[in-house]
């Protein structure tokens, strides 16, 4: 299985973002991890809808924003406008999951849903058939540089039967205490793409070899 990298803009440099994802994409990073804070469902308050934009003509890499926000309605297609290619929704924030999906793939924007530790796996088994990415947390949401919790890894398993039982093309993500002695387990459990934020902007010989690292650990 190839393991993709996706490094979380939220532990780069604020004051040089648009360097910061030039930065990555030359060490070899596969997509761009936005972390969408709206300091309501979480306690913390981050990139807008412009921020985003402004740095979508520096790289050709994939964007996708994680919206940890209470109204991801309304948010997500203005994110899709600033250039991300996909869109995840957390299903603590959807009541209405099934319709929110839709809305962004009517956008014609990829979607995932994203669960939080305590989450069970089977609250996505009824959108499976509509989602191209689940995205298991691994802490929970709102601050980068938090520990790993391995006790989510028996459910990173469990997402993982259920993809491979829906044939169908589902990434499933991993994020948060990712580094590269945490990623092998969740690798081993079924992730295919690893969100690192410290681990790749906070390694002391910079993100090429953080990604080098991140890659042959698993
Ligand atoms: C947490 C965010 C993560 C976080 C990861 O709310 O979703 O993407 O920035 O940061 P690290 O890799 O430092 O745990
Ligand atoms: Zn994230």
């Amino acid at each position: 299985m190839v393991v993709e990298i996706a490094p979380s803009m939220l532990a780069a440099d604020c004051s040089r973002l648009g360097d910061e994802c030039r930065s990555i994409a030359e060490a070899g990073a596969h997509r761009v991890h936005w972390d969408v804070m709206d300091g309501v469902f979480v306690p913390n308050l981050t990139f807008g809808p412009d921020v985003v934009a402004a740095c979508r003509p520096l790289v050709d890499l994939p964007f996708e924003a994680h919206l940890m926000v209470v109204k991801p309605d309304e948010l997500a297609p203005l994110y899709v406008e600033a250039g991300c290619e996909t869109v995840l929704i957390h299903a603590e924030t959807c009541p209405h999951l099934h319709r929110s999906l839709d809305a962004i793939s009517e956008t014609g924007a990829r979607c995932g849903v994203v669960i939080n530790p305590h989450t069970p796996a089977s609250s996505i088994s009824e959108v499976i058939g509509m989602i191209d990415e689940v995205l298991v947390m691994t802490v929970n949401p709102g601050f980068g540089g938090q520990r790993y919790i391995a006790s989510v890894e028996s459910k990173i398993a469990a997402v993982r039967a259920m993809i491979d039982a829906s044939g169908r093309d589902i990434d499933l993500e991993v994020d948060g205490g990712i580094t590269a002695a945490t990623a092998p387990a969740a690798v081993a459990a079924g992730a295919n793409v690893l969100v690192a934020g410290s681990a790749v902007f906070g390694h002391s010989e910079g993100p090429a070899i953080a990604i080098k690292e991140l890659v042959s650990s698993v």
